[in-house]
């Protein structure tokens, strides 16, 4: 039965894997979705694939993108009730070899998209909402490298560290709105970030750029043994874990980082 009937909701990288996966599950619970991307071209197939919604393309590192994008899901369905900030990727290297650049690129996307989102729904929220408003919900996503560390994914595990301090400070401030701020951490989930490789890492076109992202088959297979369920999580593992923190049943639940690792707790 869906319970989303009527909610407006808005998932950030929402073109492809996980975000794609989210979208497509709010959307058969009913929820209206608007499905922002930096590809054009992935987020118009994913919002002509439900039964509402739209695509706002745009790139979230863009400082003007956060205001623009939270103003057009306002404007256009009269408010927003489910903000799951998704958009991410990664850029691996060791800290000998990793730029300026490299640092800078992943804070950006990971902190300072997710901020300027919030911020932008903030600003919302003080003229719109209080205690007595009905419940609505942050989802933000991290990664147990955000909670854990691991080699090569020093700025990546920063930002997604970053993540978990937002989630936290906001779950206090939002109370007041009846808003509850949770965020989401996963371990490897089969998507392009973690497409398989056997010597040289896979390369993804970010912003124009190649960027090496991937797992080798050697790495995959750890993760699949360190897991319980001897197996990555799939986009749809994924989009179930947010969608439990998108729903009245978790109403109670603010402030928290659910692990959804299939059992990997480190
Ligand atoms: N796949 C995993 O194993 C894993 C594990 C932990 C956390 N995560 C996180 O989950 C989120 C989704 O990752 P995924 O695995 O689905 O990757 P993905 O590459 O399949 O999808 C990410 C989407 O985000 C979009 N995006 C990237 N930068 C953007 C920007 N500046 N503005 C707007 N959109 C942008 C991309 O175009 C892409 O469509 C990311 O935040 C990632 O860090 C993934």
């Amino acid at each position: 039965m869906p319970n989303l009937t009527n909610k407006i909701a808005l998932v950030t990288g929402g073109g492809r894997g996980i975000g794609a996966a989210t979208v497509r599950k709010l959307a058969e619970a009913g929820a209206t979705v608007v499905v922002n991307d930096l590809d054009a071209e992935e987020a118009e197939a994913v919002a002509a694939s439900i039964p509402a919604g739209m695509a706002h393309v745009a790139d979230l590192t863009d400082p003007t993108a956060a205001d623009t994008l939270v103003a057009a899901a306002i404007d256009t369905y009269g408010g927003l009730d489910i903000v799951v900030n998704n958009a991410g990727y990664i850029w691996h290297s060791a800290i000998h070899n990793m730029t300026d650049e490299q640092w800078d690129a992943m804070l950006d996307i990971h902190a300072s998209a997710q901020f300027r989102v919030l911020r932008a729904y903030g600003r919302w929220l003080r003229g719109n909402a209080d205690q007595a408003s009905p419940m609505r919900k942050v989802v933000n996503i991290s990664s147990t490298m955000g909670l854990h560390g691991g080699p090569t994914q020093l700025a990546y595990a920063a930002g997604k560290a970053a993540v978990v301090g937002i989630t936290r400070t906001l779950a206090k401030e939002w109370g007041r709105f009846n808003v509850s701020v949770n965020a989401v951490a996963f371990g490897a989930i089969e998507t392009r970030l973690t497409s398989p490789y056997e010597k040289e890492p896979n390369i993804s076109i970010v912003k124009g750029q190649p960027r090496k992202v991937g797992l080798s088959t050697q790495q995959l297979e750890q993760a699949k043994q360190a897991s319980p369920l001897a197996r990555l999580g799939t986009a749809e593992d994924a989009a179930n874990a947010i969608y439990l923190m998108c729903i009245p049943e978790s109403d109670w639940i603010t402030g928290e980082v659910i692990l959804a690792s299939g059992g990997v707790r480190s």
